[in-house]
This record gives structure tokens, sequence and C-alpha cells, in this order.
């Protein structure tokens, strides 16, 4: 090879390194949060915003440091390496070993550093405790194998007032307090985009809250292992306007939706009764399926005859107002993706709801014989039709 092909060999190589440096910035993403649903990097609410605002100057801080510490391993690598003139004894650089001023220096200084940023660190663990005393409405979020429900009190009397699964709404723009806590194993609650993360841990209240700047969704993961189905246990938060909120609040307070009498719905809400609620609540239903005189949520609802481990199985009294259902992984309502001539985009997704009734397992592993997640019922196909049709009615 000639020394113009090596140095041209060499160029090559430092644009090609160049090139990935820049693709890997380029995904660590500066601007484009489509796609990225999980992204630390874009707070949409205070409180994450008060996180971003600490990671910040501590990857600075961290930069510089990490910039002279390895540019100074580089240079002495290079400067003091041995050459093939170099005999052993003959000529050594000063030793350092022992030098006292240089060794307290090394150790002195981070220390100051770690001691400056921990003061940063306590100051914003302190911001965001004082969030969760001034936070109003309350909300206790579950973990359960493996989907989240999230049971609301609206004024702070300590009584349930409507619960839900998977989809926590908010108000826009108002200090929502969560109480983490865990029916099973452990889980860790995160929505990235509005805070950090908090475990859910049995046996164990974790305060945490929550707020949103604008009207959106806001997606978020189970990030604790917590069996078979953790990385199919997601969901979301949506912030509505004020008065969207409202909107939805009354909905939710309503009794669910009653089908017409010998309609198919009214099939599958019978089938529904007998088989469903041993696990799932409808409000002003028992867990026998007998109407009750009051359409208040129970959350001391327990199966009866199929004692899950959690206890209890999602809420569907409104399931339809959800966007997705089991740990917020399967689309309610039919995606502009999905969509079709027969199936258009927004339509109940008959398919996805039947088959869940048909083989929850095939969607999502579950582990039906120790009594976690939702069983195969081996229902029969006109069963399994009617109740989708009183499923996609509980708006
Ligand atoms: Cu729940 Cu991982």
């Amino acid at each position: 090879m000639t020394m113009g092909r090596a140095m041209k060999n060499v160029k090559l190589r430092w644009v090609g390194g160049l090139l990935m440096v820049g693709l890997f910035l380029a995904g660590c993403g500066i601007s484009d949060d489509a796609g990225r649903p999980l992204t630390t990097l874009s707070p949409k609410g205070k409180q994450a915003r008060q996180i971003q605002d600490l990671v910040r100057p501590v990857f600075i801080v961290a930069g510089i440091v990490f910039v002279l510490v390895e540019g100074a391993v580089v240079f002495l690598i290079i400067r003091y390496r041995r050459r093939k003139s170099d005999e052993d004894g003959v000529d050594e650089p000063v030793q350092l070993h022992g030098n006292s001023p240089l060794e307290w220096g090394w150790t002195i200084a981070p220390a100051i550093l770690l001691a400056l940023l921990a003061v940063g660190n306590v100051q914003t663990i302190w911001a965001l405790e004082r969030d969760q005393v001034e936070a109003k409405t309350e909300v206790q979020v579950i973990g359960q194998q493996w989907w989240w429900e999230f049971r609301y009190d609206f004024d702070g009397d300590k009584k349930v007032d409507l619960i839900t699964a998977n989809q926590l709404v908010i108000p826009v723009g108002m200090d929502i307090r969560t109480r983490i806590r865990s029916n099973d194993v452990i889980h860790s609650f995160w929505i990235p985009a509005l805070n950090g993360k908090k475990d859910a841990v049995p046996g164990r209240i974790h305060s945490w809250s929550l707020s949103a700047d604008k009207p959106g969704i806001y997606e978020g993961q189970c990030t604790e292992f917590c069996g078979l189905s953790h990385g199919y246990m997601r969901m979301q938060v949506k912030a509505l306007s004020a008065a969207d909120f409202k909107v939805w609040k009354d909905n939710q307070l309503k009794g669910s939706v009653q089908p017409e009498p010998g309609s198919e719905a009214a099939a599958g809400q019978t089938i529904f009764q007998q088989k469903c609620m041993t696990c799932h609540q409808i409000n002003g239903y028992d867990d026998q399926g007998a109407a009750l005189d009051t359409n208040q949520p129970n959350p001391d609802y327990r199966g009866a005859r199929h004692p899950l481990v959690s206890g209890n199985a999602p809420n569907l009294t409104h399931l339809m107002s959800r966007e997705r259902f089991s740990g917020n992984m399967f689309d309610l309502y039919v995606s502009d993706e999905d969509a079709s001539a027969a199936r258009p985009a927004g339509v109940p997704n008959r398919g996805n709801l039947g088959n869940w009734l048909r083989n929850p397992g095939l969607m999502k592993p579950m582990a039906g014989d120790q009594n976690r997640g939702m069983p195969n019922l081996n229902l029969p196909e006109d069963e399994i039709r009617k109740l989708v049709a009183y499923l996609t009615l509980l708006n």
C-alpha cells in the first residue's frame, strides 16, 4: 500500500467515526418526539421538568470531567508510550507514586464536585416531595399482574369515587397526587414525560405526583420485572382540559350502559354476569352478577370463584372510554394503520376483543394455572360474539 493510500484510509476512518458519533447523537434525539414515547429528555410536566433541570447541569459537569480525564489518559498513553529505543531503567519518566499534593488533589477535587452535585439532587428530591403535599386530587395507583388500576378520590374524603384501569385521566395543569402500591409483586410506575419512576411495593404506599402542561397522551411502562408479562404491562396518562375532564368524570360516575332487552348485547351481559363478574367489576353489580342499588365502585371487589393473586381484574364499567385494554397493550378501536373499507378507523376493534376472549394467552403470556392474569375460559364462538357486543357498549 502506498503512503497516499494509507493516509486516505486513515481519513476515511475518521470520517466514518464522526458519522457514527453523529448518528448516535441523532438517535438520542434533539427535537423529534414521535416514535420515542418513553424518552426522558422531553419533559411535558412540572415534575419532569424539575428532573430535567437537574439532569442538564449534571450531564454538562460529567461531560467536562469525562473529556478532561479521557483526554489526559489518551495524551499520557501516546506521549509516554514505550518506544523501540527505550531501555528498562534508562531515562524513565519521574514516578508520581507517593506525591502527596497530587494524591490529595485528585481525592478532594472529585469529593467537592460530588458534594456540590448532591446539593442539587437533594433540592430536587425535596421539591418533588413538596408537590405531593400540595396536590389535592388523589389517585391510588395499584400495580397488578399485569395491568394498572386507578382509584380516584376527588374531594379528599378517603372514599373511592371511581375506579378505572390502564389509562390515568387527569386535568391539565393540576398536580395529581398518586399513592402507589401493589396487590401482588413489585412493579414500577413510570410516565417519563411527566415524572420519574416510583416502585409499587406490596405492603407499602409510595406517594408521587404528576402534572401535565398540555392536553395529550403520555405513555408509560412498568419498569420492574414482575413476571411473565412484565413487558406487556403498560399504562398511559391522558391529560384533558378542565372542561373535557369534567365531561369524562361525569360519564365515569354514571352507571354502566344497559343493552336493549333481547339484543345480542343483552345476551352478552347475562354471560358476563355469569362468567366474568367473578373477577371483573361492573359498577352496580356484585361478584355473582346480582344487581345492587348503588353505582358506587366497590374497592373491596374480590373474585369469589376465581381467586386471582391480585384479588381482582380491571373494572370494565366504562371500558370503551379508554384507548386500549389489557395493560394498555391492545387497541379498543381500529387504528388508522389497521383501518380498511370493512373496518374504518375509530370503530370498536371487535377482532382484538374477540381474540382476547378466545385465548388471552396467545396475545399476552399468562400464568392461568397460578391464577395470574386472564384465564382461558374456553368460550364457544357464539358466547364470544355476544360478549363482544356487550363490551363494546360500555362507553
Ligand atoms: Cu409490572 Cu413489570
